[in-house]
């Protein structure tokens, strides 16, 4: 009897192997950590073959600390942070370059030179999206024009693309020996290629990009079964039957799966998703347009999402880069040294700004600076970075849908932060709600894969699962919310503008 379904997380900062029961209980984890390479300012690079390597090990800790085997596991689903790219030659299972992770900003140049005096929106009708060095694309571009022969063997059609997804699935597929090449619509829709009404890669894009069309992944649905692992894998002869973009897993494992529902996940960056349903709905706010699942041949599901480049990693950047704390929880302690910021505001723009401004020329910046700010004002104007980055966010998201959302469901590491949370709440002015299953974006990719395999039957199988944990109440002061939004956006318009020609 197979209890249990287990979801492979490759994310931006570690991969995880998390198994879980049939009730959405997680059973047992496993996790590593993979290097941050970033070999000058704005580039971000992740080892692919320690990703392939660290997803192994971590599926074997995972069943190992359950007492578990393959036997015991129904279906294995699979979820990635989005945008970063892999290419990799098909014959040897090589990337030709570390994978371009999606806050590395070197492709700028090729950005403008698509965007050309059609601007950055060229494509958004078509796509969603506008161009941004934040989505595939532009890197698999990079790659092909800055990494010696790949043109030519893309061409002759030896190099294939993949996010990560796809990276983790062609190699427990069997890699060079049958692997699987495929994606699902959610990663699909955040190359700059795929249609978003027809779900297919556009030739015509791809073509202006100079992508050839035989690197492309194969678009399939995200609940389905896309092969099985093979027999180097600990999971062999278990079917893949799950893939979903982290945000898009995410906003599943809330169980929010209709229109209108929402989630917002704090972690390396925060990401706000509201469903939309089956209607593609353009954002008049700085939101982008997106597939939030598709499962088997069911008509896809489209969303709003409200993406922030750095949140989470702010904190680390305090913790690695500055060396104020030496884990992520302290700043907490730091920040309640002190009564308030201090005057001080942290607009962490290291990759520009996301939505909703979708401004590349920005950069870091922390303002209001006085002989009394100290280094606990800037631990706290970090974290409240990240709530009022949230708050325009939300902004934008109720402005699109014409309704105010009456409360946001969150998850992700940073919600450990209870400073942070009572502020975003006092922020937003509606409470915040944690589920009990915080592991969202794994919970999320394990409910594609059981849906597909028959473990859990519907979609109301899974919304009885959810379980509110705790919530965050704002306080009443709403002149007080409206001077620190004064100048939070204040401090906003102070990191813009700062990439000149010869500033990167
Ligand atoms: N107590 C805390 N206070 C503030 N931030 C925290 C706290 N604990 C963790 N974080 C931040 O949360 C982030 C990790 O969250 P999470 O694991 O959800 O990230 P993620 O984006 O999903 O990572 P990955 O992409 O690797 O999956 C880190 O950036 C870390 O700095
Ligand atoms: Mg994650």
């Amino acid at each position: 009897m197979s209890e249990y379904i287990i979801a492979l997380d490759q994310g931006t900062t570690s991969s995880r192997a998390i198994v879980f029961d049939k009730k959405g209980s997680i059973v047992s984890v496993g996790q590593k950590e993979h290097e941050q390479i970033m070999p000058r300012a704005g580039w971000v690079e992740h080892d692919p073959i320690e990703i392939r390597d660290n997803m192994r090990e971590v599926i074997g800790i995972a069943l190992g600390r359950a007492n578990l085997t393959r036997h015991d596991i129904a279906a294995v689903g699979i979820t990635n942070q989005r945008e970063t790219a892999v290419v990799w030659d098909k014959n040897t299972g090589i990337p030709v370059y570390n994978a371009i992770v999606w806050q590395d900003t070197r492709t700028q140049p090729i950005v403008d030179r698509i965007a050309g005096d059609a601007g950055v929106d060229r494509y958004k009708d078509i796509v969603g999206l506008p161009l941004a060095t934040y989505f595939s694309g532009t890197k698999i571009v990079w790659i092909l024009e800055n990494v010696e022969g790949a043109r030519e063997k893309a061409e002759a059609g030896d190099l294939i693309f993949g996010t990560t997804d796809t990276w983790v699935l062609w190699n427990l597929t069997g890699g060079p020996d049958g692997g699987v090449h495929a994606t699902d619509v959610t990663n699909a829709s955040r190359t700059l290629f795929m249609d978003l009404k027809t779900l297919a890669w556009r030739d015509d894009i791809l073509a202006d990009f100079g992508v050839p069309r035989s690197m492309m992944p194969e678009i399939r649905s995200s609940s389905e079964v896309y092969g099985e692992a093979r027999d180097t894998s600990l999971l062999r002869e278990t079917p893949v039957a799950g893939i979903l973009g982290d945000q898009q897993a995410a906003t599943f494992g809330q169980a929010a799966f209709d229109a209108g529902e929402s989630k917002n996940t704090y972690g390396t960056g925060n990401f706000l998703i509201f469903q939309t349903g089956t209607e593609i709905v353009k954002s008049e706010n700085g939101l982008l347009t997106t597939v939030g699942y598709k499962l088997g041949d069911e008509p896809a599901h489209y969303a709003l999402e409200g993406s922030i480049a750095v949140t989470g990693s702010l904190i680390q950047w305090l913790r690695d880069q500055l060396g104020i704390i030496s884990s992520a929880p302290e700043v907490e302690e730091l920040a309640a040294k002190v009564e308030d910021n201090g005057g001080v505001y942290f607009v962490p723009a290291f990759s520009g700004l996301f939505a909703p401004y979708w401004r590349p020329d920005a950069r870091g910046a922390i303002v209001g600076l006085t002989r009394f700010a100290n280094r606990n004002h800037i631990a706290r104007a970090a974290l409240e970075a990240t709530a009022f980055q949230t708050r325009e966010v939300l902004d934008a998201v109720n402005a699109d849908s014409g309704v105010d959302l009456t409360e946001l469901k969150v998850d992700g590491g940073m919600i450990a932060n209870d400073t942070l949370m009572q502020f975003q709440a006092d922020i937003l002015g509606v409470p915040v709600v944690r589920p009990v299953v915080a592991e969202t974006t794994a919970l999320g990719a394990a409910y594609a894969a059981g849906l597909a395999v028959g473990f859990w039957n519907d979609l109301d199988e899974l919304r009885a699962n959810w379980q509110e944990d705790k919530r965050w109440t704002p306080n009443d002061d709403v002149a007080e919310r409206e001077r620190q939004l004064r100048l939070w956006k204040k401090a906003v318009t102070k990191s813009m503008d700062w990439v000149d020609a010869d500033v990167n």
